[in-house]
């Protein structure tokens, strides 16, 4: 069986040649499409890049489902042996608009349990890195654990459209929140505001639906430096079919269900 630390190496070459193409597609004319509606984009590097890590991994680890977004990988549905879930670009409207605030994001589970987390913040060359129980990094730089937080003195992350009206939580919940933070940012890539949380340049993050590949990484990130990790119900997140996402700094998870979350019943 393939060692962790094997499967790292690796991991970490790929994410590195992969950030290579995509700094290099910026000077290329993307080709676009449009997936579920006129703002769910996909680009042919979001595929190219996908398609490359589905190579590589069959290459070295033959026997190891791969779980991503663009479909290229397995049809999983359940995460029994070695899955490797995988964003190929956490954020294509970013990346098509901006070409930055994008991030590839990649988690490594074995039955079920996260052993290696990634997330590498392409423009920026900064790469999120862990290996369950052996720490967490931003490129060689360890991260330190997280300090309680309150939300005073908070920087939150939250998407606007969950406190304006919509079909996945009362905005009065949040709306207050919102007010009493010290702050609120939207990033507009899920793995990357894990990352933010796990290095401490956020306090929280908190966003109504996700699926396991835009948090498979970054989870892990924040689990190692002591965040704290749920759906916004305070369950355990589903990393078959995607979920809500409250992470955030020791203490403030506990006030904000409390204070704010208390009396929600969306699902
Ligand atoms: C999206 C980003 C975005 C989040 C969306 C995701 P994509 O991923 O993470 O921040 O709000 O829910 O779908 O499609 O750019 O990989
Ligand atoms: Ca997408
Ligand atoms: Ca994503
Ligand atoms: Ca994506």
């Amino acid at each position: 069986m393939a060692s962790v630390k094997e499967m790292d190496t690796y991991a970490k070459l790929w994410m590195k040649e992969a950030g290579t193409r995509l700094r290099a597609s910026f000077k290329t004319k993307l080709n676009i499409e449009m997936k579920t509606n006129p703002n769910d984009l996909v680009t042919n590097m979001d595929k190219g890049i996908e398609k490359f890590f589905c190579e590589k991994i069959g290459e070295v680890f033959p026997e190891h489902r791969i779980f991503g977004e663009e479909g290229m990988g397995n049809d999983i549905k359940d995460l029994k042996g070695t899955v490797w879930i995988i964003d190929p670009i956490d954020g294509t409207l970013n990346f098509i608009h901006q070409q930055r605030n994008f991030a590839i994001s990649l988690g490594v589970y074995v039955d079920g349990i996260g052993k290696i987390g990634m997330v590498y913040d392409v423009f920026s060359d900064e790469l999120y890195h862990v290996i369950k129980g052996q720490g967490a990094f931003l490129n060689d730089q360890r991260l330190p654990s997280l300090e309680e937080a309150s939300v005073s003195k908070a920087i939150i992350s939250i998407n606007a459209s969950w406190v304006t009206e919509n079909r996945r939580i009362d905005p009065s919940l949040l709306a207050p929140l919102v007010r009493d933070a010290r702050g609120t940012r939207s990033y507009g890539s899920a793995a990357l505001e894990l990352a933010f949380v796990a290095a401490g340049r956020i306090d929280a993050y908190i966003t109504m639906r996700l699926m396991p590949w835009d948090f498979a990484g970054g989870v892990l990130l924040v689990e190692e430096v002591g965040g704290e990790v749920s759906n916004i119900k305070g369950d355990k997140l589903d990393f078959l079919k995607g979920d809500s996402l409250f992470v955030s700094k020791p203490g403030l998870h506990n006030e904000v269900f409390e204070k704010y979350l208390s009396g929600n019943s969306s699902h």
